[in-house]
């Protein structure tokens, strides 16, 4: 069983894909730290050094490559679903769980986490809310081709688990 969490920066994929793989007796990799281990470099830095562009092509390569590897949760970073048809690899390859949240929760949650968010750096107050609310307006399309949606606050794994088993029986 392949496992794809997507959705807003903050919205919590990391920690709920470990808890879900943990649920499920599978693997967990975060997309974003196979990125960093496989191109030696800090997304931020990255950023900084070769851009956006240049980012989502190589992303692209290392959710491909792990696209082939069974059994696995995957934490994918905000924008991976947005570019390079990802969400459509993803869906072909395994399911697809959106987590939803609000701007309010995913603000806080990105001001004091303390990876850094390149596309947000140094932005605060009401300019924030307003550029967040924009973005996931303009990610909307692609986070609502996922395959099961749910909310991103104070997720319920057995609950999760059970939505994940309802969707294998209703596709197989
Ligand atoms: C991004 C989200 C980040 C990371 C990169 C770009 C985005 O991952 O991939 O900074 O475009 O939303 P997280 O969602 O894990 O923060």
């Amino acid at each position: 069983m392949k496992i794809y969490l997507i959705g807003y920066m903050g919205s919590g994929k990391s920690t709920l894909g470990q808890e879900l793989a943990k649920a499920l007796g599978i693997s967990w990799l975060d997309l974003d730290d196979e990125f960093e281990l496989r191109y030696k470099v800090s997304i931020p830095a990255f950023f900084e050094k070769y851009g956006e562009i240049l980012f989502r092509e190589l992303e692209h390569k290392v959710l491909t490559d792990i696209s082939l590897i069974p059994d696995l949760v995957v934490s994918t970073g905000g924008g991976a679903p947005c570019y390079h048809d990802n969400i459509k690899l993803m869906n072909q390859t395994g399911i697809t769980i959106y987590l939803h949240a609000l701007p309010e929760l995913l603000i806080s949650r990105i001001e004091f986490s303390a990876r850094k968010r390149p596309l947000f750096q140094q932005m605060k107050g009401e300019d924030f809310f307003q550029k967040i609310t924009m973005h996931m307006q303009n990610r909307k399309p692609f986070y609502t081709q996922a395959n099961i949606t749910i909310e991103a606050k104070n997720p319920d794994i057995e609950d999760l688990k059970k939505k994940i088993l309802d969707y294998t029986s209703i596709i197989s």
